[in-house]
């Protein structure tokens, strides 16, 4: 993902790492590495001191963007100006926060590009201090660092522990990778609850994921549902400011960040604990429901060879969650969306099941094999609404995603007023 793509505009939150000259400085590279496993967009600015300890060019590797280095390059003043560096952040990070950079900063110098973007900031910087414990405790620092907290810079550590120099101790240690990872959580969540994003105080209700029908106690019935699509749908809605619940049958993901998830088995399991996560503003169910289940699953595992023949499995219909919600009275989501799993005629299909099911809107894919839509990273869908189906263009699960909790807000702000 590029800083600079229409994603990290729109949804990605968007951290302006500084690193400093510290021996510390190769942590920022783990730290990189955790914050975009968080869909985070993170740039970086080196000091010259800090290109001692890492190069522009593994950051930039892992960065995927460019390394910003130097406040007097004529063509980035031109293309991005210090000004634009800090603009474009939602938070500043300065990590390790030497006493040299705490001094500059606490003084309001800036005579190299990192100092110049944090006197710049419009957002929150968080100062990661690291440095040898007696520079730390020295009158000088503690003084900076106390005019830097009263002028609103946040600081995380520094940690007491052993220092890089032999047989040094004692407060100095910069914080440790999730330690940052999470005061930049944190600092993100709370500027994002102070701005008013498209969904923010809305409850999005999400299934996803397959069901598994047990057969015995060892055995079920399943199918190739992954789970991506879905979880890309609950981790959108949470970008957008939504209260997001997912409900999820059995994948292999990661919980998506800022979601409550219950996870649950069967079809029965995801009736129950989405009848529980009601009331919500908008339903949207990606979950790749069983339609039967066996009528009696056997309290044993079922014994090869007991029989002459193989057993004869007897089936019996699953609820349909969709239908149910869609049809209630009380607590029915204002927007109610659907999928539609087809195989051939998918727009005539999907429309049909619009109507059978009760649903505003159904979101249709082709799952022939050929598609590679069950388990790829990739989807072409169908919206079809009241008004009819519109095609959208092959796309990331992550952005098909995107683009349908985006349209919902967009509906749900032209039918109600959000709570
Ligand atoms: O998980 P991935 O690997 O990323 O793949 C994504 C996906 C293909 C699973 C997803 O995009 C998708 O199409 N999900 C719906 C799958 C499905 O069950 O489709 P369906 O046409 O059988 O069902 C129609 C709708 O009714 C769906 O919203 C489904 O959740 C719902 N349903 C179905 C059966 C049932 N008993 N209860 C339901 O609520």
């Amino acid at each position: 993902m590029r800083f600079n793509s229409y994603a990290a505009k729109v949804l990605v939150k968007r951290v302006l790492l500084i690193i400093g000259g510290g021996i510390a400085a190769y942590k920022c590279l783990d730290l990189i590495r955790r914050l975009r496993e968080r869909d985070l967009a993170v740039r970086v600015v080196l000091t010259k001191a800090a290109q001692e300890f890492v190069t522009p060019l593994s950051v930039s590797a892992l960065t995927n963007d460019r390394v910003f280095t130097d406040l007097f390059d004529l063509d980035d003043e031109r293309e991005i100006g210090h000004i634009r560096l800090s603009r474009e952040a939602d938070l500043i990070v300065v990590a390790p926060a030497t006493a040299d950079l705490l001094a500059r900063m606490a003084n309001g110098i800036a005579n190299d590009l990192a100092t110049a973007v944090i006197l710049a900031a419009d957002k929150p910087v968080l100062a990661a201090p690291a440095m040898n414990p007696r520079m730390w405790l020295n009158p000088a620092t503690q003084r900076n660092v106390a005019r830097l907290a009263g002028d609103g810079i946040h600081f995380i550590g520094p940690n007491e522990g052993e220092m890089a120099e032999r047989g040094e101790a004692g407060p100095g240690r910069m914080a440790e990778v999730p330690e940052l990872v999470s005061a930049i959580e944190k600092l993100l969540s709370s500027k994002l609850s102070a701005g008013r994003l498209p969904l923010s105080g809305r409850h999005v209700l999400v299934t996803s994921g397959p069901t598994h029908e047990p057969i015995d106690p060892v055995r079920y019935i399943a199918n190739r549902s992954s789970g991506k699509q879905g979880h890309a749908i609950a981790a959108a809605a949470a970008k957008l400011g939504a209260r997001v619940t997912l409900i999820a049958g059995p994948v292999a993901l990661a919980d998506p960040v800022g979601v409550t998830v219950h996870h649950i088995e069967t079809a029965e399991e995801m009736l129950e604990a989405v009848k529980e996560a009601l009331p919500a503003d908008i339903a949207i169910l990606a979950a790749a429901v069983a339609d039967w289940r066996i009528d009696a699953p056997a309290a044993g595992k079922i014994k090869k060879g007991a029989k002459a023949s193989p057993p004869s499995l007897a089936l019996t219909e699953n609820p349909d969650i969709l239908k149910t919600i869609a049809a209630r009275n009380a607590h029915r989501p204002a927007l109610v969306i659907g999928f539609a799993a087809e195989t051939e005629s998918v727009v005539e299909q999907a429309t049909a099941k619009r109507r059978a099911k009760g649903a505003d809107w159904i979101v249709a894919n082709d799952v022939s094999p050929a598609a590679g839509v069950f388990g790829g990273d990739r989807n072409t869908v169908h919206l079809i609404t009241g008004g009819g189906a519109e095609t959208w263009p092959q796309m990331t699960k992550a952005e098909v995603a995107e683009r349908l909790v985006m349209r919902a807000a967009e509906h749900l702000a032209k039918t109600q007023i959000s709570v």
